[in-house]
């Protein structure tokens, strides 16, 4: 391990934007930039409620997850073809090139596509077209997680999955978003079980608005690999010592965070007391679109507002890795580059 304290202090933000990471929670619908709604919404006939790039974004104002969830869905409905699904991709993937990923595992949400009369076939091949692009042009490493809808039924998320299962070789594992409180996890024991069955990785949101008990069951239910948010888990005690011995790696999103009102100041974010508390926890960007910022802003923002250091920014690397769904020999090589990065910074 590099000697972390002697990075100078001022060099901090240039080592969080220069330093390889993973990123492991991004919705790609999220993804979905104003501009580019405007261009496909031209490009496809879709008519949109809003006379401007300007007017769109003074929407994002965000109370809840509710409040952000009913215009990031109603952001999709411009996407109609595998090209479409192609240029959303690949404009996270040259964004996360940027910010110096290595490894990104991307959420998509089905459902929101095929309940328009989009096939699942449309949506998978034009993201995965993107991913594969992604490792021979940009030199990111990127996977898709398929995620369930859980405001819908368990009947529909198997449903998806049967659709879904003619690609299986274009996504890695799946996930459970949407509107948390109301809907817990229990509801998908059957359809995680199966894709458990079927080798799939799993991933769930927990713990985002909702309780702590959530996140019990993301774990003993659904017997998820991840937990997605999971910043409520600092209420429960007994789920804090679980998180940490058994390294449950969780997905936090500052800037999301603060922007659908879970912290009140990116200040008072608790990621410095999850790091504190030993939990495997990782910087991610959400639905970087809507939130005011991609993988790098998290980190630059997270640090300037609650003083982490060198060694925070190593840690938090570091995790990324250890949660990604990636064999040893690629954790050793990425480890291995974070490391003589933080070298060259020392
Ligand atoms: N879908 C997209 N972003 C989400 C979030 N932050 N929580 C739950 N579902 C989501
Ligand atoms: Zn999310």
């Amino acid at each position: 391990m590099p000697n972390l304290h002697s990075v100078e202090p001022a060099l901090l933000p240039e080592l969080l934007k220069r330093m390889p990471k993973a990123e492991l929670h991004i919705h790609i619908e999220g993804s979905l930039e104003p501009e580019l709604i405007f261009a496909l919404a031209r490009r496809n006939e879709v008519a949109i409620p809003y006379a401007s790039v300007e007017e769109l974004r003074r929407a994002y104002a965000f109370t809840d997850l509710q409040s952000f969830l009913d215009i990031y869905y109603a952001g999709a409905s411009v996407l109609l073809h595998e090209q479409d699904f192609f240029d959303m991709a690949w404009a996270y993937l040259q964004r996360a090139a940027h910010d110096n990923v290595a490894r990104a595992e991307i959420f998509f949400d089905p459902q929101t596509h095929t309940a328009r009369g989009v096939t699942m076939e449309t949506v998978v091949t034009g993201l995965h077209r993107a991913c594969a692009a992604a490792a021979t042009q940009l030199g990111v490493d990127a996977e898709l997680i398929l995620c369930f809808l859980r405001h819908l039924s368990e009947e529909d998320a198997f449903a998806t999955l049967e659709q879904a299962l003619p690609h299986r070789d274009k996504f890695i594992g799946v996930g459970l978003d949407s509107s948390e409180v109301g809907h817990p996890p229990e509801k998908f024991a059957r359809v995680f079980a199966r894709c458990r069955e079927l080798g799939l990785h799993l991933v769930a949101h927990a713990g985002e608005e909702g309780p702590p008990a959530y996140v019990w069951s993301a774990l003993d239910v659904l017997q998820v690999e991840r937990v997605d948010h999971g910043v409520q888990s600092v209420q429960d005690p007994a789920l804090m010592q679980r998180l940490a011995e058994e390294r449950v790696p969780l997905t936090v999103c500052p800037l999301s965070n603060l922007k659908l009102c879970v912290f009140d100041r990116l200040e008072s974010h608790n990621l410095p007391q999850l790091l504190e508390a030993g939990l495997c926890a990782t910087v991610n960007s959400d639905d970087p679109a809507y939130f005011g910022g991609y993988l790098n802003d998290n980190f630059l923002q997270v640090f300037a507002a609650t003083g982490m250091r060198a060694e925070h920014a190593y840690q938090l690397a570091r995790n990324s890795f250890e949660a990604a769904f990636i064999d040893e020999a690629a954790r050793t090589k990425y480890i291995g580059q974070l490391d003589k990065t933080f070298a060259s910074f020392s």
